[in-house]
């Protein structure tokens, strides 16, 4: 499949084919995609503990794109720091199509407040290099998706204000015409039809919503342990609705992945493996200086467990390691003539304690 390029100039309405070269890099888009596996392979470098979700998240884009008649838009569901947004990231900036990734809770119904959702196309034609061709075959993300989800979990009372933007999306979601704007003249139609979207959410809560549908279709059978079946454990759309997605936003959606809970194992394995790992940078950064780390393997382990104490996921390494080399960075930073690339390396011992105080730590 090929993408021609009929490129509308901006404000002119003058077609330019000759701007072929231009929209060059995102060009037949299908063909030019690499291979799945590849991509897969790749991403599993930086996504750590996700394997079944990530496969079945470069699945569900790798069909929307190759076979379009069977386009379905994706609910990505998981706990905070999970690797939702990461995850679609490092999928999506490898096949060669433009993307962009909103935050829903920039968007009102009307955009008096806040950004109106036309905006989310004009990000996409923008990535695009302003051609609408290339922009109508893109994906949009769409995250944070469950803070417009009608209630207000704080005060328990309905967010009506959020059901709107969702129902504002519908048009979008299902393919229409919506006339892109900039300073109120119009300067492009886009096609909706083709675009791919990604909604992403943590959705906190919805597991209590789940086991209790889990519990009243219990009744009358075998007692009170839950059905460890995954088909029958998953969350499905009548779940999402309770939670506060209205019934014909829900009806839109073609396809859920859950995210993996990470444990410690799971944590401990992302600073080990992961080329996110915040540790390994730390360690790279430090080998500039002629500084060597040397640990017991059980370090990750420790890290791992202080950052499982705030539910926020993989988020908490970060800070966890920060803390870690904070009284290391500073000794470095204010000897820069002692620290320094050198043939000669230094061994930087970290303790075991270092988890919890930073000065436990030897350079030699
Ligand atoms: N599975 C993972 N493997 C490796 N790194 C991860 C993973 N999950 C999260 N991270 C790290 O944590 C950071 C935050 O992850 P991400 O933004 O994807 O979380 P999220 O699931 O979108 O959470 P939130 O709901 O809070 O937005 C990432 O940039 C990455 O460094
Ligand atoms: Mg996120």
């Amino acid at each position: 499949m090929t993408t021609t390029c009929s490129k509308v100039l901006r404000n002119t309405g003058i077609e330019n084919g000759s701007d072929f070269f231009y929209c060059e890099e995102f060009y037949g888009t299908s063909s030019k995609l690499p291979s799945i596996k590849s991509v897969e392979r790749n991403v599993l470098q930086y996504i750590v503990g996700q394997d079944g979700p990530v496969r079945q998240i470069i699945t569900a884009i790798y069909k929307s794109i190759v076979f379009s008649s069977l386009k379905s838009n994706l609910l990505i569901i998981g706990g905070s720091g999970t690797g939702k947004t990461e995850t679609v990231r490092q999928v999506l900036r490898r096949l060669n199509i433009p993307y962009t990734i909103e935050d829903a809770t920039k968007y009102t119904q009307e955009g008096y407040y806040g950004a109106d959702v036309s905006e989310m196309l004009m990000h996409l034609y923008e990535n695009a290099n302003e051609c609408i061709e290339v922009a109508q075959k893109g994906v949009i993300v769409i995250d944070e998706i469950d803070k417009k989800a009608g209630m207000n979990r704080a005060s328990g009372e309905r967010d009506i204000a959020g059901v709107e933007v969702l129902k504002s999306l519908l048009k979008i979601m299902e393919g229409t015409v919506v006339t892109i704007k900039e300073d109120g003249y119009p300067i492009v139609e886009f096609d909706t039809s083709d675009v791919l979207i990604i909604f992403l959410g943590a959705f906190s809560g919805i597991d209590k919503i789940r086991e209790e549908r889990l519990k009243v279709n219990q009744i009358g059978f075998s007692g009170t342990e839950l059905p460890k079946a995954k088909q029958a454990t998953k969350i499905l759309k009548q779940d999402l609705v309770k939670y506060g997605l209205p019934e014909e936003f829900v009806g839109r959606i073609g396809s859920i992945v859950e995210m993996n809970k990470l444990g410690a194992k799971e944590l401990a394995s992302i600073l080990r493996n992961s080329k996110l790992s915040i540790f390994r940078r730390y360690q790279q950064e430090l080998r500039e200086r002629g500084i060597v780390l040397s640990y017991s393997g059980r370090l990750f382990g420790r890290i791992a467990e202080k950052s499982l104490s705030l539910d926020t996921g993989a988020r908490e390494l970060t800070n966890t390691v920060n803390y870690c080399f904070e009284n290391i960075m500073y000794e470095i930073l204010s000897n820069p003539d002692k620290y320094q690339k050198r043939t000669t390396y230094r061994k930087c011992r970290l303790y075991l304690g270092i988890v919890d105080d930073n000065t436990e730590y030897r350079i030699s």
